[in-house]
């Protein structure tokens, strides 16, 4: 009797410390929230810098504006265009034309309007596959994206890949520009609430980035600096 009272309570206290035991051992966590999957971005954009025949005298004559960025002159878009590549990990993508530009603003709207204008691009063709998102950026011309740009459009099908503009401009209305992308886009998603900013605002650009990129990511709504205007 006493041994069978003996084994059942070393039963009964193997049984508590079991229990003990399993209560004590950390309980099995819930696999983390699969990490979205990085967009892989590209950064395409027009410039008259790089466009134009003489740089140094095209500034002067054709209202391109210059930065300097990491010792090199870049024209304003092409200066916001590398700040949204560091930020986004975007690879850069200048979109460049196989005839120069004229050295006067006067000639350049000519030729953009002549040629009505889908100039025809130089460089190696791109493999728009390769990305999700494609940060599109041009300067402001008569209220309207470049030619080049539409020939940029006309050329890669960006259908089902996100399409984020921003420009660089001097006044005037931007809105129409967006219109013009989905219409040359329209099997892509277009964002809405796009970049603007004027060359004299170019020192606050990276600060005017941050807080657009992150409103652009978290979908939060997008807070207005005076660089950014929604179209
Ligand atoms: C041919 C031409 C037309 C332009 N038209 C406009 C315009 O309609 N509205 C505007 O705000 N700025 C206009 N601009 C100014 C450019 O948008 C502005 O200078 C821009 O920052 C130039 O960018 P980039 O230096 O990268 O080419 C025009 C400039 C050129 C050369």
């Amino acid at each position: 009797m006493q041994k069978s009272w003996k084994a059942a309570c070393v039963l009964l206290i193997t049984a508590l410390a079991g229990f003990a035991f399993a209560a004590c051992q950390p309980q099995e966590t819930e696999p983390p929230a699969a990490q979205p999957e990085q967009d892989r971005a590209l950064v395409a954009y027009f410039s008259l810098w790089d466009n134009a025949g003489q740089p140094g005298y095209a500034d002067a004559q054709t209202s391109a504006s210059v930065v300097v960025h990491n010792g090199q002159s870049v024209g304003t878009t092409g200066y916001i265009a590398r700040l949204i590549g560091e930020m986004t990990d975007g690879e850069l993508y200048p979109i460049r034309t196989e005839q120069t530009y004229p050295a006067d603003r006067q000639s350049v709207e000519i030729y953009n309007r002549q040629s009505s204008a889908r100039p025809a691009l130089a460089g190696e063709p791109l493999d728009v596959e390769t990305y999700d998102v494609v940060y599109l950026g041009y300067p402001i011309w008569n209220d309207q994206i470049p030619g080049a740009v539409y020939s940029f459009l006309e050329r890669y099908d960006l259908s089902g890949k996100t399409i984020v503009p921003f420009c660089t401009y001097e006044e005037g209305t931007t809105d129409s520009t967006y219109a013009a992308i989905a219409a040359a886009e329209p099997e892509a998603e277009v964002i809405q609430s796009g970049f603007f900013i004027l060359p004299e605002e170019m020192p606050e650009a990276r600060a005017y980035l941050s807080v657009w990129l992150e409103g652009l990511y978290t979908l939060e709504a997008q807070p207005l600096g005076s660089g950014q205007v929604q179209g």
